[in-house]
């Protein structure tokens, strides 16, 4: 079989016959003139029949092509500086593999409820290609980072028998005659390994039965979320620092022309430079407070009140020390005012919310089992969580991003339901 070619690399091939094999991605005539936009998943390349060049076959066949056909081009590959790849397809036989016919995804706008009904197809227009890209992109930094600083990947369980994040948003399964969930956080877990490795970080789908619908919330999304035994709490907001602009830097070097094709305002990208402002929680409320925001000391930090807290900045903010009675069981409370927790949560600018959570974890036995129990958990059903505190336990502590949250925000997109390829929400399980 010959080596296949892709439009990506068509410029290596310059005055050269090739064949590319790809899908119909538009097309239009004059003429004595065929013009087809050709996709290849790869990028897409203008592929010019000439009458005078082609079979009158070839010609038809060229005249008659519709939308999303799967086809074989045969051409020589000519500079076209007009265009974007700079290299245009000279055709000289083309082959039809298999026939589109009424492809419901037409260049004209569909609206969002047509378009998530239809993403097995939406996938394969431009945009969602580019955000797939950048999605692939962020990912590989994620592995690239942690690999690069030695950290070790543990995966995590993904059937669990207790909550991590509380007890309103598990999915419930029955488990050969016991209850399970679906994981909400591989936290708990990768504490165990952190213990036995150093520094380790898991990566998986996690599960929240969120039923609320909201443009940052989903059921299912991935979670990437290390953990570090003898880091404290400022050790960790470095860490997640230094990892949001490993994330930034890489897709602006690699992914920028995704970044345009999309329209991202590069520049606001280009101001992610280290350090990010750290605001204590009860100077976030003030901060709230002083734009009028009624919040009291004590609530909860939504959606919009992160928004209002991140227009003060041009890059992700750090909210730290949050009230204990708000947020999780293991979070270690702050020695020096036990009412708040070493807690973490960045914020990310242009409205993106939080994209990381995190905090220094409770190591001593004793406050770990009165904090369990002051939220309602039975430290009995936590046995092997505990053994951690048991037998030489140290301080560590670690976060969780939430992939999707930084698609969101890297590719300034408005809804989450386009940062991964098939959206999981309350109202969406099909296609
Ligand atoms: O703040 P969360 O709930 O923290 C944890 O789960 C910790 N156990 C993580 C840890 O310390 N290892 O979630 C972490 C991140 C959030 O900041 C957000 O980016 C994302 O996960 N996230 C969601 N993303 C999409 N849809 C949802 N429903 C999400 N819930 C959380
Ligand atoms: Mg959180």
């Amino acid at each position: 079989m010959p080596q296949k070619i892709y439009v990506n690399h068509i410029g290596e091939y310059l005055g050269s016959e090739v064949t590319l094999n790809g899908w119909v991605y538009n097309m239009r005539s004059s003429g004595k003139l065929h013009f087809i936009q050709l996709r290849d998943g790869s990028g897409i390349i203008q592929c010019v029949i000439f009458k005078g060049n082609v079979t009158p076959e070839v010609f038809d066949t060229a005249a008659n092509l519709t939308q999303e056909t799967s086809v074989s081009i045969t051409g020589t590959v000519k500079e076209d500086n007009r265009s974007k790849l700079g290299f245009e397809l000279d055709v000289k036989d083309i082959k039809i593999i298999a026939p589109s016919v009424d492809y419901p995804i037409t260049p004209k706008e569909h609206g969002d409820a047509f378009l998530m009904h239809n993403r097995h197809l939406w996938l394969r227009s431009s945009k969602q290609t580019a955000i797939l890209k950048i999605r692939d992109e962020i990912i590989f930094a994620i592995r690239k980072f942690f690999h690069e600083r030695e950290f070790t990947l543990v995966d995590s369980p993904i059937l669990t028998p207790a909550a991590c994040e509380g007890r309103s948003t598990l999915f419930e399964t029955e488990y050969f005659g016991e209850k399970a969930f679906l994981s909400q956080s591989g936290q708990l877990y990768g504490e165990a390994a952190a213990m036995a490795l150093g520094k380790i970080y898991c990566f998986g789908p996690t599960f929240r039965a969120e039923k609320s619908k909201t443009r940052r919330h989903l059921t299912e999304f991935w979670m990437v979320e290390p953990e570090v035994a003898f880091n404290d709490l400022n050790d960790n907001m470095e860490l997640a620092e230094d990892f949001i602009v490993y994330i930034v830097e890489s897709v602006l070097k690699n992914r920028r022309a995704e970044l345009e094709l999309i329209g991202r305002d590069i520049s606001k990208l280009e101001n992610i430079k280290k350090p990010f402002p750290r605001v204590s929680y009860t100077e976030a409320i003030k901060i709230l407070n002083d734009l009028g925001n009624p919040t009291e000391w004590g609530g909860d930090i939504g959606g919009d009140e992160e928004t209002l807290i991140s227009n003060k900045f041009d890059r992700p903010v750090i909210i730290h020390r949050y009230p204990a009675a708000i947020k999780a069981f293991y979070m270690k409370r702050d020695p020096e005012d036990p009412k708040v927790v070493l807690a973490m949560d960045v914020i990310g600018p242009e409205g993106a919310g939080e994209i990381i959570g995190g905090s220094e974890r409770e190591s001593d036995y004793n406050a770990l089992v009165e904090r369990m129990k002051e939220q309602g958990m039975a430290p009995e059903d936590m046995d092997w969580y505990l053994d951690l505190r048991k037998y030489g336990s140290v301080p560590h502590s670690g976060f969780g991003m939430g992939i999707e949250r930084m698609v969101r925000w890297i590719c300034g997109l408005h809804h989450v339901r386009e940062t991964i390829p098939f959206a999981r929400m309350m109202d969406k399980i099909r296609p």
